[in-house]
Parts: structure tokens; sequence; C-alpha cells
């Protein structure tokens, strides 16, 4: 009989493709997702590319009584993925309660409901942000972590935290820590991908709704920066490989791993805004339309991951190239807008 993984915010982008890998894997997946920021047809895209359509269940995992009801039906799951989380670091600025209120109590009741249900594994979506403005590149996981630039970020340092302490505590459950560079893509399939709310903060969606003529221009933040090309430089990781990855983590903790593992999840390359802009043009043709815009505030000028513990440990590394990253996202988002 297959492995169950309980996957939360399952519906969302990185969880949706996540909830390809692990059913090309051989798990039995279940999802819980409120669907705050995420649409149910992803689970039929998830479907239509694997053959299986992952259980669902519509819970918050803020309402401990609803989610116990979720796990006890899902009692013989082996491992908790936790994705299910805000995410958008200027609302977490103006909001946040809401942010910790929804990502920090959500992590406590999943955490309280594995003790109960005897839950063994979890697999925690951290971040880079984490690392702050780092003093040495590339970071590794043993790089001296910075205090938090907003509330979102305090989120995911803290969520850590809470895991290592329950971990220290109750050694029956193992944890891994995946602090994620910045995910990009979409399933080759164009099944699946990223759907985001109203205008993107982030950069990828923004070119691809530039690209599909929803945006007139793509800001560009920052052109004086001290890198070698001025602009920021970030590590972009296609959205399958880093779903990959969660896999690798998991079948880690099944065979035995016990404590708390940390992996940077990255390519170990650094790309600037403007070669992310220039390899767009190259992967899809699409000469995208941009100007030069003040920083934002808050950003790191230059960050970019040494993921060899991820290589060693978990046997996992990058593969997906980023023309064909680029190309992924195009294609998701021409399905999206309905371009030919
Ligand atoms: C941001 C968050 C990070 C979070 C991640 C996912 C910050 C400082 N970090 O990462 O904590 O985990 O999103 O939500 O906010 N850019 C433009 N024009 C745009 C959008 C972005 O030039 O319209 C640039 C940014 O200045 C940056 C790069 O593109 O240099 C990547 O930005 P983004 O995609 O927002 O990711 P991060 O800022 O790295």
């Amino acid at each position: 009989m297959s492995q169950k993984i309980i996957v939360t915010g399952g519906a969302g982008y990185i969880g949706s493709h996540t909830c390809v890998a692990l059913i090309e894997s051989g798990f039995d997946v279940v999802v819980f997702d409120n669907l705050s920021n995420s649409q149910i047809d992803s689970l039929d895209g998830v479907a239509r590319i694997t053959g299986t359509r992952p259980e669902f269940i519509n819970v918050d995992c803020t309402d401990i009584t609803a989610l116990r009801s979720a796990f006890a039906t899902h009692r013989d799951a082996v491992g908790v993925i936790h994705f299910a989380a805000f995410k958008a670091v200027g609302e977490s600025v103006s909001n946040p309660l809401l942010y910790y209120r929804n990502n920090l109590g959500g992590l406590i009741n999943v955490l309280d409901l594995m003790r109960e249900f005897d839950v063994p594994n979890i697999v925690f979506s951290s971040s880079a942000t984490v690392y702050g403005v780092p003093e040495k590149l590339p970071v590794t996981e043993q790089t001296p972590l910075q205090p938090a630039t907003s509330p979102y970020g305090a989120t995911k340092v803290m969520g850590e935290n809470i895991i290592r302490d329950t971990v220290r505590a109750y050694p029956q459950i193992s944890a891994t820590l995946l602090r994620y560079f910045n995910p990009i893509g979409a399933h080759p399939s164009a099944e699946i991908g990223e759907l985001p709310n109203g205008i993107p903060n982030n950069l990828m969606p923004y070119i691809t709704q530039t690209a599909a003529g929803i945006r007139e221009y793509l800001n560009v933040f920052g052109d004086d920066y001290d890198t070698p090309d001025g602009f920021c430089v970030r590590d972009y990781i296609d959205i399958n490989d880093l779903a990959r990855a969660h896999v690798a983590a998991l079948r880690h903790m099944l065979s035995g791993a016990t404590g708390v593992g940390v992996f940077n999840l990255g390519t170990g390359q650094g790309t600037s805004v403007m070669e992310l802009i220039d390899a767009f043009r190259d992967a899809t043709g699409v000469d995208l339309p941009y100007r030069i815009a003040p920083r934002r505030a808050g950003d790191v000028p230059a960050i970019w991951a040494n993921c060899d513990l991820a290589s060693r440990v978990l046997n996992w590394r990058a593969v997906v190239p980023l023309n064909e990253t680029l190309a992924s996202a195009w294609r998701w988002q021409k399905h999206v807008s309905g371009i030919k």
C-alpha cells in the first residue's frame, strides 16, 4: 500500500507541483487547503498530469477543530508537507497580525495534531528571506540568519524555531526545513502554474503578464546596485525541481533521518533582473517593454544559494535549464490568458 502524505496548501503554486511529484513517486496525497489564495482547479490539473486526483479537504489550518477532524480521517499519514501560509511581503507589513495568526497559528495547529495522531514527519516551507542581506555569497545553511525585515520573513524564522523546539521536546517527530530561493516556471504541460491574485508582487508573473499585454511594462526596481550589471541578483529555481526536493526530503526522513534537517533549495547560480529579461526573450521570442524604476524598499542586492548539502544528503539537485523554465512560465501564461 502506498504511503499517505498530507499536503497543506496543496492547491497553491508550489503545493500543486509538489502533489504531482508525490503522486509520480507513488505517494497517496491528501490536500488540506482553504483556497484563500488558490484554485480548486489546480487539482484537476494535477489529475490531468498524473491520472490521479488527490483527495481534497477544504480546511483552514488555523481552525483547530476542523483541522483535527481532517487529521482524524487521515491518521495513517506518514508525513505532512506544510505549505499553507500567506506570502506577500508588503501585505505582511500593513497587516502583521494576519500574518502571525495565519502562518504561525496554522503551523502550531499542524504540529499539535501531528503529535496527537502520531504523524511522524514534517516538511516546512521556509525561505531565503531568513538570510536577510548576507555578508558572504553564496549562502550555505551555516550562513548566519539576520533579523527578519518583514513580518512575513519573521514568520519563517519563527516557524523554523517553533519546529526546532517541537522536535527537541517530541523527538518522535522529524522535520525538514526547506529554504526556497526564487521558484519560477510551471509544469511543462501548462496544466498547473502560478496564479497570482491581482497585480503580481513577484518578478516572474509580472514578466509573463507584461508579455501577455496585461501589464503595460515591467518596472525594473533599481539599476545602481553594487552587482556586476547594477541589477539585483537572485537564484531562480524551476518549480518542478523544487517540487522534487520535497519528495527527496520526505524519503530521507522515511528512511530513518531524525531531528531537524535544513536545506537550501536553489540552482547555485545568480541571475540579475536584466539577465532574466534577456533570457526570457531568448527562450520565448518576446521582447519585454520595461522601465527602470527606483529601488524597492527592503530588497536584498544579491543572494544565491550553495546547494551542496541537498545534493550530498538528499541526492537532489536542480536540473531544469533556465530557458526551459522561462518557456514553461510563458506557456502557462498563454494558457491562462487564452493566447495561441
Ligand atoms: C520576495 C520576498 C521573499 C519571498 C518571495 C516570495 C522580499 C525582499 N523578498 O523575494 O521574502 O519569499 O518574494 O514571495 O520582498 N523585481 C522587479 N520588478 C518587479 C518585481 C520584482 O524588478 O515588478 C525584482 C526585485 O527587485 C528583485 C527580483 O525582481 O530583485 C525578484 O523579486 P521577487 O520576485 O519579488 O522576489 P524576492 O524579492 O527575491
